[in-house]
């Protein structure tokens, strides 16, 4: 797919992940096909989809010399604990700049990966890429050669591990035969995994309308965050423009990485039917949407994974 192999990469996961179908969901449901693409198992500790885009995150670092990845985000990040373990296997250092109350399980983590906290002290998040490029940059004139990386890895190249990740979907479909095609949900935090699907789908022909479920931001602000990350993607790899059908909800409900009841009445249904575990921040957000969009045909729920903080929220035990 254009320039994709010319890209530095570490391999990190083992893709391509499942495709399975959840036929004891349509059942309890009453309704189908439920399709649901597997990245919670890919491969690479509990980093789930955020594997897809440090694999080349980490490629540009390497390439260009750097000993430090430095990144950020809130103190639940799944992409930080991912971040700081791909680091590890990369042979870099790690340092994370935290807004909020530096503690989750994630953070330990991180912590327990090696990689070095820096806490901003206060709650605005959008000050978190500003600090990390200025840290990185830090870094790099004491001679410390460091790669700074945007909350969520979500730039137009973290984006191209989500464009492969369209290639691979489009195999996996392959011959299958749909009355009408299945409507693809994911949950969308800082955009780049969204807009990696779309860069890729329309990189192999693959028309399927794609659902984004917002759980950070109105979905005006992220619905043209991911059009323009998909363009940027598309640019760099040489393929085609992304003009596919993009409906993004809101799901912010309650707050940030809270789900409401139904959402986790949803999540806790799926772990007993299917085994899937979701979490309270994106996964249970985007499987109750698949839910509510199964009566009008095929669905393909990306579950992107989010395990740690399943176990240590209160989905797992409420
Ligand atoms: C488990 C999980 N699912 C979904 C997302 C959303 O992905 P994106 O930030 O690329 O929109 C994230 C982001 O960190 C995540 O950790």
């Amino acid at each position: 797919m254009g320039v994709i192999d010319e890209l530095p990469r570490v391999r990190l996961g083992v893709f391509p992940t499942p495709l399975v179908r959840a036929r004891r969901l349509e059942r309890v449901l009453g309704s189908g096909p439920l399709l649901v693409k597997r990245d919670d198992l890919a491969g690479f500790g509990v980093a789930g989809n955020k594997t897809r885009p440090l694999e080349f995150l980490l490629g540009a670092a390497g390439a260009r010399g750097a000993e430090v990845l430095v990144t950020g985000g809130g103190p639940g990040s799944n992409f930080c604990a991912a971040a700081a373990m791909a680091a590890a296997s990369a042979g870099l250092a790690c340092e994370l700049v935290i807004w909020g109350e530096p503690y989750s399980p994630n953070l330990a983590l991180a912590r327990a990966a090696g990689a070095r906290i820096r806490p901003t002290g206060d709650t605005d998040r959008a000050a978190v890429d500003r600090l990390v490029l200025a840290r990185a940059g830090e870094l790099s004139a004491h001679g410390h050669p460091a790669y700074g990386v945007p909350r969520g890895g979500s730039t137009a190249l973290g984006a191209v591990g989500f464009a492969l990740a369209a290639a691979e979907l489009a195999e996996q479909l392959g011959d299958q035969r749909w009355d009408e095609r299945p409507l693809v949900v994911l949950a969308v935090g800082s955009g780049g995994s969204c807009a990696g699907l779309l860069a890729g789908l329309a990189a192999v022909g693959l028309d399927l309308p794609v659902l984004g479920v917002s759980v950070s931001r109105p979905p005006e602000e992220i619905g043209a965050r991911v059009r323009r990350l998909a363009r940027e993607c598309a640019e760099l790899l040489g393929t085609a423009e992304p003009a596919g059908r993009l409906e993004i909800v809101d799901a912010r409900g309650p707050g940030f990485g809270t789900a409401s009841a139904l959402e986790r009445d949803r999540a806790r249904l799926a772990l007993r039917t299917e085994g899937l575990l979701l979490d309270e921040t994106y996964g249970a957000e985007a499987f109750s949407a698949s839910v509510d969009r199964l009566a009008g045909g095929p669905v393909l729920f990306w579950h992107t994974g989010g395990l740690l903080p399943a176990l240590n929220s209160r989905g797992a035990d409420r």
